[in-house]
C-alpha cells in the first residue's frame, strides 16, 4: 500500500527538515528527543541559541547550546568567570571527529593560541555530549555548581575547520568578534 507514496514522502520530509528546521529560533524550535528547557535565548550572532534549566538546589545548569554549522566546522560555548571575551573563558567545544562521531569536551582558553584539547574547567562539567543534524551542531552538558552566582559573562564561537581532530582558529572578523554577552541563568 505504501510503495507508491514512499518515494514522494521521503523527499518531502527531507525538504521540510532542511527548509524549516534549520532556522528554528527559541519560540518555534522543536526537539527531536524529549528534552525540555525552561529558558532559551536567541543569541544575536552566529545563528546560535542557548536552552537551559537552572536547578537551584544544586546550583547546576542543564544546557543545550546549538548553532548553524557545516559537518567540517566546530562550535563552542563558554562562561568567562574572570572577564569578557575569549581570554579566560571556560569552554565546551564540539565537532565531528574523524572517526565519524560527534565529540564534545571542556577546554579552557588561556591565550589567543589555545590548545583546544580536552582540559579541566574552573567549574564542574558532566553529562557532556553533542549532536549534528539539520546543519546545526548542539552541545549538551550539565555545568556547576556555579560558585559565583547565576549571572555570567558568556562567549560563543564557530570555526570552519578541524584538523587532526583539533579545532582550527575561528575567523577574526565580524560576528566572530562580537559573539559575547551576559546571561542570568535565574532570570532568563
Ligand atoms: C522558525 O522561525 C524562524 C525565524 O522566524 C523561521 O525562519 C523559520 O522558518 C521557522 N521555522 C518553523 C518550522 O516554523
Ligand atoms: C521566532 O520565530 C517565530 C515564528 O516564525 C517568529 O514569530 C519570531 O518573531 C521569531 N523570533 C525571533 C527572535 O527571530
Ligand atoms: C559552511 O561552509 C561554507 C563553505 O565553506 C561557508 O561559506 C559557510 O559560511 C559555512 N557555514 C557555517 C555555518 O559556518
Ligand atoms: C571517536 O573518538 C572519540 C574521542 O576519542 C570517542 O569518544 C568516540 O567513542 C569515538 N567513536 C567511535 C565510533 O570510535
Ligand atoms: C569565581 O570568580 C573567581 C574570581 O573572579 C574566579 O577566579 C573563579 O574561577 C570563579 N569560579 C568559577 C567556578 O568559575
Ligand atoms: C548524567 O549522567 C549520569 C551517568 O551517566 C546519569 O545517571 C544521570 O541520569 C545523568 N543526568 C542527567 C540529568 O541527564
Amino acid at each position: 500500500m505504501g510503495t507508491t507514496s514512499r518515494p514522494v514522502l521521503i523527499p518531502s520530509i527531507l525538504v521540510c527538515l532542511i527548509l524549516c528546521c534549520s532556522a528554528q529560533n527559541c519560540s518555534n524550535h522543536t526537539f527531536l528527543t524529549n528534552r525540555e528547557y525552561s529558558f532559551c535565548s536567541d543569541l544575536p550572532f552566529l545563528q546560535a541559541h542557548l536552552h537551559w534549566n537552572y536547578i537551584p538546589s544544586t546550583k547546576t545548569v542543564q544546557i543545550e547550546y546549538r548553532a548553524a554549522q557545516n559537518s567540517t566546522g566546530w562550535i563552542a560555548w563558554a562562561i568567562n568567570p574572570t572577564g569578557t571575551g575569549m581570554i579566560g573563558s571556560q569552554a565546551l567545544v564540539a565537532f565531528l571527529h574523524s572517526n565519524g562521531s560527534m565529540v564534545a569536551y571542556p577546554t579552557p582558553i588561556a591565550s589567543y593560541i589555545p590548545s583546544m584539547k580536552p582540559g579541566t574547567l574552573s567549574y564542574p562539567v558532566s553529562n557532556i555530549s553533542a549532536e549534528y543534524s539539520n546543519n546545526e551542531m548542539a552541545i549538551f552538558a550539565i555545568i556547576g555548581p556555579l560558585s559565583n552566582g547565576t549571572t555570567v559573562n558568556h562567549v560563543w564561537q564557530a570555526g570552519n575547520s578541524v584538523s587532526n581532530d583539533i579545532p582550527h582558529a575561528h575567523p577574526l572578523t565580524g560576528p566572530n568578534l562580537q559573539s559575547m554577552g551576559t546571561l542570568d541563568f535565574l532570570a532568563g
